[in-house]
């Protein structure tokens, strides 16, 4: 069999990037382990894929070398993806400012790109396994579980390492190491704390909580909603910040994002000195959690009581609630991966490898990683857009 292009990964950018190449002529063939094709775009979004973010831009995106997704990011925009879901009817609202969520299903998204491969005359060949990927001549030649494929140009558009149940492998670096290329130190992003001792049953109490937040770690801040669950801390913003933390690091948690809580506290004391702190906690927190924080203190009583200094205490655990995480869930839950191939040798244009342009590198297997909010699969569609013009 041969092909002018053989894309390994039949994920969001691998799709694009096929497609892309149909269209412009080439003889594409898709390859892929799994047995269906865009397994994480049907998880993804809770079952309705935040498909992109309208405010995307490069500094949403943590990577070694911050300037290589400038490029594809620039040319292939949100709106061109917008374009793309519109032309298909799928309907779509705005959750949160900028994040695009299919209004019904993920599943709308999968069929888009497979009806667009499908139009671009792209074959897709799942549940076949790549044995070896080695230079042939100008091209390239696979051996597979389906036998051998020779290709002019292969595309790697394997993934990251999370949530191998659905088909994530190490694959796509193995393949980088192979060809002499630096993988960046992998590990797991967008995904929840654990917390052990008595911080884990404090959370457990307190499982289904939600509360908006400013957490901030390692010079990096985010304000958005966290959760807590059965196993720590979970929701946007502990999913964000997670992609900076390091083992050992401690969070610092602000639970009245935007106000100061001495002044709050002391000017509350000025005016309703008769008012209980627990009722004051109350009306700026959810009940359980203003409930909670009065427990673990063993500290309530009319504000008139309050010296400054015990205003002081409470205004330290509500602005600057300092948490040290046990670890994060891992790979089974982590929503992306941070680090991945080297992005020092490949090209930001058309993502060939330098020296090789018959190898390419797409997607989430590089060293680039969004932010939540639907930037991950803009790097998907950006990246998979921008090396397929080029195939
Ligand atoms: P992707 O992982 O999509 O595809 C890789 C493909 O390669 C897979 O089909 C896999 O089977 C295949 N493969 C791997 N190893 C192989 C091998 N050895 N041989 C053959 N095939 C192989 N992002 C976002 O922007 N908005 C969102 O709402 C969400 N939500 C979300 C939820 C959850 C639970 C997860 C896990 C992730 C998200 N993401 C997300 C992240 C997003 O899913 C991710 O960034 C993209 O899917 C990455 O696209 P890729 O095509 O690079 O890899």
């Amino acid at each position: 069999m041969t092909y002018d292009v053989v894309v390994i990964g039949a994920g969001a950018a691998g799709l694009m990037c096929a497609l892309t190449a149909g269209y412009a002529g080439r003889r594409v063939l898709v390859v892929d382990h799994a047995n269906k094709a865009g397994k994480k775009i049907l998880m993804s979004g809770g079952g309705r894929c935040n498909f992109t973010n309208l405010a995307s831009s490069p500094a949403n995106f943590y990577s070694d070398n911050p300037a290589f997704c400038i490029s594809a990011l620039k040319r292939y925009r949100p709106e061109h993806f917008v374009e793309l879901v519109d032309r298909h009817g799928v309907e779509y609202v705005e959750k949160a400012p900028g994040q695009l969520f299919c209004a019904d299903s993920a599943k709308e998204i999968l069929r888009v790109l497979l009806t667009e491969c499908d139009w671009a005359g792209v074959e897709i060949r799942l549940k076949t396994s790549i044995e070896a990927v080695e230079r042939a001549g100008e091209g390239m030649r696979l051996s597979t579980s389906a036998g051998r494929i020779d290709a002019g140009a292969v595309v790697v558009a394997s993934g990251g390492l999370s949530i191998p149940t659905m088909g994530a492998t190490g694959f796509g670096y193995d393949l980088a190491r192979q060809f002499g290329l630096e993988v960046t130190d992998t590990r797991a992003a967008l995904v929840p704390f654990t917390l052990t001792s008595h911080w884990k049953a404090r959370a457990e109490a307190l499982a289904g909580v939600s509360v908006e937040v400013v957490v901030s770690c390692r010079g990096c801040r985010y304000r958005e909603p966290m959760l807590f669950t059965h196993r720590g801390l979970s929701g946007p913003a502990m999913l964000q910040i997670s992609s900076v933390w390091q083992p050992g690091d401690t969070l610092s948690i602000d639970l009245l994002p935007g106000i100061d809580a001495f002044e709050a506290l002391a000017s509350a004391r000025r005016e309703t000195p008769r008012r209980r702190l627990s009722t004051w906690l109350g009306e700026r927190l959810p009940k359980r959690l203003a409930q909670a924080l009065i427990e673990w203190h063993g500290d309530d009583g009319v504000l008139a009581e309050y010296s400054n200094d015990r205003l002081a205490a409470w205004a330290e655990r509500l602005g600057d609630w300092r948490v040290k995480p046990a670890g994060t869930e891992g790979w089974r839950t982590a929503e992306v991966t941070m680090g991945g191939v080297d992005t020092r040798s490949i090209s930001s244009k058309h993502f060939a490898v330098m020296g090789l342009p018959q190898l390419r590198f797409i997607g989430e297997v590089l060293d680039v990683t969004g932010e939540l909010g639907g930037h991950n699969f803009q790097w998907a569609w950006a990246s998979g857009v921008a090396c397929g013009l080029a195939l």
